[in-house]
């Protein structure tokens, strides 16, 4: 594994989805600790996509499995398709069946959307009040979740803010249903208000597909996709990336 330190932010390269995981699972396991010394409990925002269920599978094994404090952990989602959970689609649903229904988490532990496949608009507002009542907050703030963990699109997409889609341009709602003319579906999505309020953000990227985009979003100027906009306002984003995906990075470490 090679890291570099990026004005976004420290970047892993791994060799394997497995050292990915590797990574991912310490950096989560760490901050997981702190939050609830700190706090007594530790939020966490799941993402959805094909990456996470490398990093589910490197939590199952003992080490974490034994170590972590799962009581203490509320699980939400930082998107969600418009599916009912039992679909292949969902990502609470896909959380649920590869990491979260085989751990002690305790009922009121898990923060999934609800009604997401039958009234998107509604399942927004309701989400937005869940948030909103687990975090006490008042008119206008935001939630800061000690984590929130993302995957990036060849698009540059992360969540469900597509580029030229809506939810880009929201700054009062917390969360919205967010249409996404390339699927021709609605999303459910937190905003990018919420994401820059997080404590943490854990990127997971692979694939050689997303390596021009990738490298825009770690070295470039220029605002060209949303997952450039995305910068905690006191966080650190961690980045999590494979060596297809980071190919077309110019500050690659030149192997001797
Ligand atoms: C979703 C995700 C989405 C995902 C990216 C990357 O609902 O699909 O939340 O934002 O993280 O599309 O997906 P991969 O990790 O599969 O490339």
């Amino acid at each position: 594994m090679d890291n570099i330190t990026l004005k976004r932010g420290p970047v892993y390269i791994c060799a394997t989805s497995e050292e990915l995981a590797d990574h991912a699972a310490a950096s989560l396991a760490r901050l997981c600790k702190e939050a609830i010394a700190a706090r007594g409990y530790f939020s966490l925002a799941l993402s959805g996509g094909s990456t996470p269920p490398v990093l589910y599978a490197r939590l199952l094994k003992d080490d974490y499995r034994n170590s972590i404090e799962w009581n203490k952990i509320h699980f939400f989602i930082g998107d969600e398709r418009c599916v009912p959970y039992d679909s292949k689609e969902s990502n609470f649903g896909n959380a649920s069946r590869l990491l979260l229904d085989k751990l002690p988490i305790p009922p009121e532990n898990l923060h999934p959307t609800i009604n997401q496949d039958k009234d998107p608009a509604g399942s927004a507002k309701q989400y937005e009040e869940e948030l909103r009542k687990f975090f006490k907050l008042k008119p206008g703030e935001f939630p800061s979740l000690d984590l929130i963990m993302l995957g990036m699109g060849p698009d540059g997409h992360c969540a469900s803010l597509f580029p030229g889609t809506k939810a880009l341009d929201e700054t009062q709602r917390l969360v919205v249903d967010n249409f996404v003319p390339k699927f021709d579906s609605s999303r459910i999505t937190f905003t990018l208000p919420v994401l820059n309020s997080a404590r943490e953000i854990h990127f997971m990227i692979e694939g050689a597909e997303k390596s021009e985009v990738l490298a825009e979003a770690l070295e470039g100027d220029q605002v060209q996709y949303p997952v450039q906009r995305v910068a905690p306002k006191s966080g650190v984003i961690y980045w999590y990336i494979d060596r297809s995906a980071a190919r077309d990075l110019c500050s690659l470490p030149r192997k001797q």
